[in-house]
């Protein structure tokens, strides 16, 4: 049957420990880390949804209680949800291999749930739908690509994929959204454990290639995040608050001013505060005599009283009341206070984790 008649499903990959995400990664999942407020892997499976996707298996790990509460049965997202336990995390392609039963013979995509494509899939769902690849692997060119599954390519035929090599062919990184048929079950067990013991995804589609299957590279557009580490996380809230739709569904006094797009979520109250979007405020959370700034999201069941931010992602539960500098760049976990006596004109950049505690002069 050919692929257009076929249905795709999609594959989220959301185990692994998050280690380059400590301390956030200490007390939850990294995929539940929120970004604009949504979790990350909320923002992958929406990518899904928005192309017709909507038949999902996602591979859990040890987070898989947290994750499974925060998804559900998938219904919140019009999708239908099979998770799949991975007891021990041994790479992309043995989460693939663990899910061949949900699968089937089914063409599918598989999308690590920490990545952030700008544009969406729909273009690249398409292009696998209606084509006759047995595989799609997207490209994207970066500055440090001895960090990636590397591609190097004769023209725009993959001739060679390779897992962070020292010296890397090109600058041309292997994206964590690939789209699969069923042949790659069969590769997948001629795969063996790499240096880092694990099967891996770039082994995988070498196999492909090897085999002499139609393996296609294309080489994305717009921008890609890969939200492993604290940098890449402010970068990403950034990239998603950029698109931010204004709604005003919280409350905000006559004495505050509201700027560009703003969303106040449902409960939110902005008193005697200056807000200047793109911002996000989370349900309940209050902001009393602060300003709040651009690329900022703070999410539900915070306070911030007396206070400047900007450029930060904020998580639930903190607390955060007359810093005397402004806290710029930062990222601060659930369930932190912060809390100052003065104010003074200079900046602040924090990592702060789940139940951190900073008082200052
Ligand atoms: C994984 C893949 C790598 C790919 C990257 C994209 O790396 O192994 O090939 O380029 O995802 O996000 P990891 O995040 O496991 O280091």
């Amino acid at each position: 049957m050919p692929k257009d008649q076929k249905k795709l499903k999609g594959l989220l990959l959301a185990g692994g420990k998050g280690t380059r995400l400590r301390p956030f990664t200490y007390t939850g999942a990294k995929q539940l880390v929120a970004l604009a407020n949504r979790p990350i892997l909320f923002h992958a499976i929406d990518q899904l949804t928005a192309c017709g996707i909507t038949d999902l298996g996602i591979v859990v790990g040890e987070t898989k209680e947290e994750v499974k509460a925060a998804v559900g049965d998938g219904s919140q997202f019009g999708a239908s949800v099979t998770y799949i336990e991975q007891s021990t995390p041994l790479g992309i392609a043995h989460g693939v291999k663990i899910a061949e039963d949900f699968i089937g013979d089914d063409p599918f995509v598989l999308f690590l749930g920490d990545n952030i494509l700008k544009e969406g899939i729909g273009r690249y769902v398409e292009q696998f739908r209606t084509g006759c690849h047995n595989s799609l692997v997207l490209l994207c060119p970066v500055d440090e690509p001895q960090n990636f599954g590397v591609a190097q390519l004769d023209g725009d035929k993959l001739v060679r994929v390779i897992e962070k090599p020292k010296d890397p062919p090109s600058n041309m990184a292997v994206i964590g959204i690939y789209f699969f048929d069923a042949h790659v079950f069969d590769a997948i067990r001629r795969v063996k454990p790499s240096a880092r013991g694990e099967l891996e995804i770039t082994d995988t589609i070498q196999r492909l290639v090897d085999d002499g299957l139609d393996v296609r590279a294309e080489v994305i557009s717009g921008r890609w995040i890969d939200t492993g580490k604290h940098d890449d996380l402010l970068e990403a809230n950034h990239l998603i608050l950029e698109d931010l739709e204004p709604q005003l569904s919280g409350r905000h006094d006559e004495a505050s001013t509201i700027q560009g797009r703003v969303v106040l979520q449902e409960g939110a109250e902005v008193v005697n505060s200056h807000i200047q979007g793109p911002v996000i405020i989370g349900e309940r959370t209050r902001i009393v005599n602060s300003f709040i700034g651009p690329f900022t999201s703070i999410y539900h069941d915070c306070l911030v009283a007396d206070t400047e931010i900007s450029g930060s992602v904020v998580l639930e539960h903190t607390r955060i009341e007359k810093v005397g500098h402004r806290i710029e760049h930062s990222l601060i976990g659930r369930n932190v206070e912060i809390r100052g006596h003065q104010r003074r004109p200079h900046g602040y950049e924090l990592i702060l984790g789940d139940y951190s505690k900073l008082h200052t002069p």
